[in-house]
């Protein structure tokens, strides 16, 4: 029953994104303007590095991995919707993802920029 159910998850997730295909263009990190990325080197300076640090070694009470690290070994587009369903707000706005599409495209050219370099 087990395997049957596996094969029915993969069924229905196949079924999903065939039905809700992720728009990945308008993402694009090519389409990022300069502010954006200005922008984006300083939301994950003061927000995302408190707890994604990139600095080896640094002691930390919630350890989440280093995102230029998760960008560069996984194909973009899986990146993309992890930054899309991931990143959550607060509850007054039921935990919307904050991030503005700028924010995204910016964020996007960071992570994956960095990872070349
Ligand atoms: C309070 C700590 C904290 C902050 C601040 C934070 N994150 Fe996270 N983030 C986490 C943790 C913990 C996870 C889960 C890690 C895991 O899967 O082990 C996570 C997961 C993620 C994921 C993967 C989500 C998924 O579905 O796989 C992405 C992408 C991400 N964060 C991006 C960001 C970005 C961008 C920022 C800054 C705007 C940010 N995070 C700020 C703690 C944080």
């Amino acid at each position: 029953m087990v395997v049957g159910d596996l094969v029915s998850a993969e069924a229905l997730t196949d079924e999903l994104s065939r039905r809700y295909t992720l728009n990945s263009a308008i993402f694009s990190a090519d389409r990022a303007a300069a502010e954006d990325l200005g922008r984006a080197r300083e939301l994950d300076l003061q927000l995302c590095q408190g707890c994604h640090t990139d600095k080896v070694g640094t002691e930390k009470i919630l350890p989440a991995y280093p995102l230029r690290e998760m960008a560069a070994n996984m194909p973009s587009d899986e990146f993309l919707a992890r930054l899309l369903s991931g990143v959550r707000g607060a509850s007054d706005t039921a935990l919307a993802n904050p991030l503005s599409l700028g924010d995204i495209r910016g964020l996007l050219r960071l992570y994956q920029e960095d990872t070349v370099d």
